[in-house]
């Protein structure tokens, strides 16, 4: 049993997230989390609110709201809307929590100790208007590389371009619109990238287990040269820089920037969960107090890499201390909305409450984890959404378990039935799946969620083909014997597609265990005996439709509500 630690990237607090930050992140980390804890091992999933810098004061301020009473309700509405989807967090923590503030302070405390933090003078845009200066996404204006006319000032989300606000073409207050800007003098801390960037590149030459998209964004930035960071603001809200004059005086009204304070959130989240659950933390972070064996995996979109690969580690491996980082790093790119981006502030797209009103949340986890943006941007359509729904779950898997499940209900009396001895088609069957499960197996071990999602469609594809040939309601009118094989058989194959499915489905995999009479959930291992695992004589009892097809007035609905193609 091995000890795994799971992170996805924090979701800003301004909002509930789109389908497009669950599938590129938060989706499939539960996943695997869950398909880990299937094989038995140990799993801690790991995720919070990231709720300091600007996207909370701006949304903050957008919703009338002071910044804490805003951070504590939408973190609640982030937090239940997470729980509904079943994902699976050990724990779901928060950024502006006191060990965070803690821990981030004792990070700085340790760069400035090893003569890794630099007071610099900055030329900062000041809005006069606002009486403020403007970090980061207070300023918008035109991106000074692809002219995107509304590219944030720490970011461009047309090109992806990482961005410093006196970048910026024609700057604009986010605030007030005011163009009315000047650049002022104003004191920050500096983290000296520069001075480590050996160790760095040679920390990140010895990741092996990345992901081709992970390494070579990496090694972008790397080539590209590193250049010393900026880690402090001018803001009210978010970790303070100075505690009792320390690392300098004369700061008491800066905070850390908030992709400082951020992840550290994922080492002060585990902390939280450990003194809300009587459990222990350091274990699963320093090297030195038993963190040794751990597997650290880290899920994200790929606007997050440069983050997690340079700058994350600029502060672990700077602060000299022995901390776990990450084993695995796995990036996802975009889900579009038809043509376009999903946007927060522009409300294009579906969102995670407005999703489950419609449908369950298992209808939606399927499609985004096996046809997600995994090696490419992908585009999700109503269209498509209808397609994959009626197919996959309606009629190659939801059919299979109703209709063998009934039969057995109307001519075997309820029971798994006995009788009989499999012949060479069973055996046959059995081959296939245990290719397919290998499949399955192979490709969730390799994180290749789209590949491992068709595997487990495979196996369920199976299952139909040979209640196709073994016909057992032809059969009963001949032969009982040969009936009951097939019935038991094929109450045996819902058995397995329930474990197939419940890292995908979790709410559906337990009914569908349900219905013949089994709770066992566990991932399928190497060489079980696959088509013998109900006891004969266990009662079956169907579970009611598993899944609704969509109809095209729903399509036509849904389209019409939140925009689809012309949208
Ligand atoms: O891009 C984002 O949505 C960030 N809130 C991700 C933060 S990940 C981590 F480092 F905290
Ligand atoms: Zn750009």
């Amino acid at each position: 049993m091995a000890r795994i630690l799971i992170t996805s990237a924090l979701p800003y607090i301004n909002g509930i997230k789109h389908l497009g930050n669950l599938a590129g992140s938060m989706l499939p980390a539960d996943v695997w989390a869950r398909f880990k804890r299937a094989q038995g091992h140990e799993v801690l999933y790991i995720c919070a609110t990231d709720e300091h810098g600007t996207p909370a004061e701006l949304a903050a301020a957008a919703a009338g709201q002071d910044v804490r009473t805003y951070c504590d309700e939408q973190h609640l509405i982030q937090k239940q809307a997470g729980e509904a989807f079943g994902l699976s967090y050990d724990w779901f923590g928060r950024s502006s929590n006191p060990q965070n503030h803690r821990l981030t302070q004792h990070f700085a405390e340790a760069l400035e100790n090893n003569g890794l933090i630099e007071e610099r003078v900055d030329r900062m845009i000041y809005s006069i208007d606002d009486a403020r200066f403007l970090p980061d996404r207070y300023v918008e204006g035109t991106c000074p590389h692809c002219a995107y006319p509304k590219a944030r000032g720490d970011q461009c989300d047309n090109c992806g371009r990482l961005l410093d606000p006196t970048d910026l073409i024609d700057p604009y207050s986010a605030v007030s619109g005011s163009k009315n800007l000047e650049v002022r003098d104003t004191r920050h801390l500096y983290l000296l990238q520069t001075k480590i960037e050996p160790e760095i590149r040679a920390w990140v030459d010895g990741k092996t287990g990345w992901q081709q998209l992970a390494k070579s964004i990496a090694y972008k930035h790397l080539d590209e040269g590193l250049i010393d960071r900026g880690i402090t603001r001018d803001l009210a809200w978010g970790v303070p820089v100075t505690k009792d004059g320390f690392p300098r005086p004369g700061m008491e009204d800066k905070v850390f920037y908030v992709w400082f304070d951020a992840p550290i959130e994922y080492i002060a989240a585990t902390e939280e969960w450990a003194e809300a659950t009587g459990r222990t933390w350091r274990d699963w972070w320093r090297l030195d107090e038993g963190a040794e064996d751990v597997r650290y995996v880290q899920f994200m979109g790929k606007d997050n890499v440069a983050f997690h690969t340079v700058s994350f580690p600029a502060t672990i491996i700077g602060s000299g201390e022995p901390w776990k980082t990450v084993d695995q790093l796995k990036a996802f790119n975009w889900l579009n909305w038809y043509g376009s981006k999903f946007s927060t502030s522009q409300k294009r797209g579906v969102f995670m409450d407005q999703a489950l009103e419609l449908l369950p949340a298992d209808y939606w986890r399927w499609r985004l984890t096996a046809y997600g943006p995994e090696h490419a941007d992908s585009a999700f359509t109503w269209e498509d959404f209808q397609a994959s729904t009626n197919k996959d779950l309606a009629d190659v898997l939801g059919n299979f378990v109703n209709r063998i499940v009934k039969f057995a209900e109307s001519k075997f009396d309820g029971v798994v039935p006995e009788g009989g001895e499999p012949g060479p088609v069973e055996a046959k069957l059995e081959a296939d799946l245990r290719a397919a499960v290998a499949e399955a197996t192979e490709q969730f071990e390799a994180m290749e969620f789209r590949k491992a999602a068709q595997a487990v469609r495979a196996a369920w594809v199976l299952g139909n083909e040979y209640l196709q040939e073994a016909a057992p309601w032809t059969a009963l009118k001949t032969d009982r014997d040969r009936a009951a094989v097939g019935v038991r058989t094929g109450l045996n194959l819902v058995a397995l597609f329930a474990r197939l499915a419940a890292p995908i489905l979790p709410f559906t995999a337990p009914r569908i265990a349900a219905s013949v009479g089994s709770t066992d959930l566990s991932w399928p291992g190497a060489a079980e005996d696959l088509l013998n695992t109900l006891p004969v004589g266990g009662v079956v009892q169907a579970q009611g439709v598993l899944f609704a097809k969509i109809e095209d007035a729903q399509v036509a609905e849904w389209s019409n509500r939140f925009g689809g193609a012309e949208g």
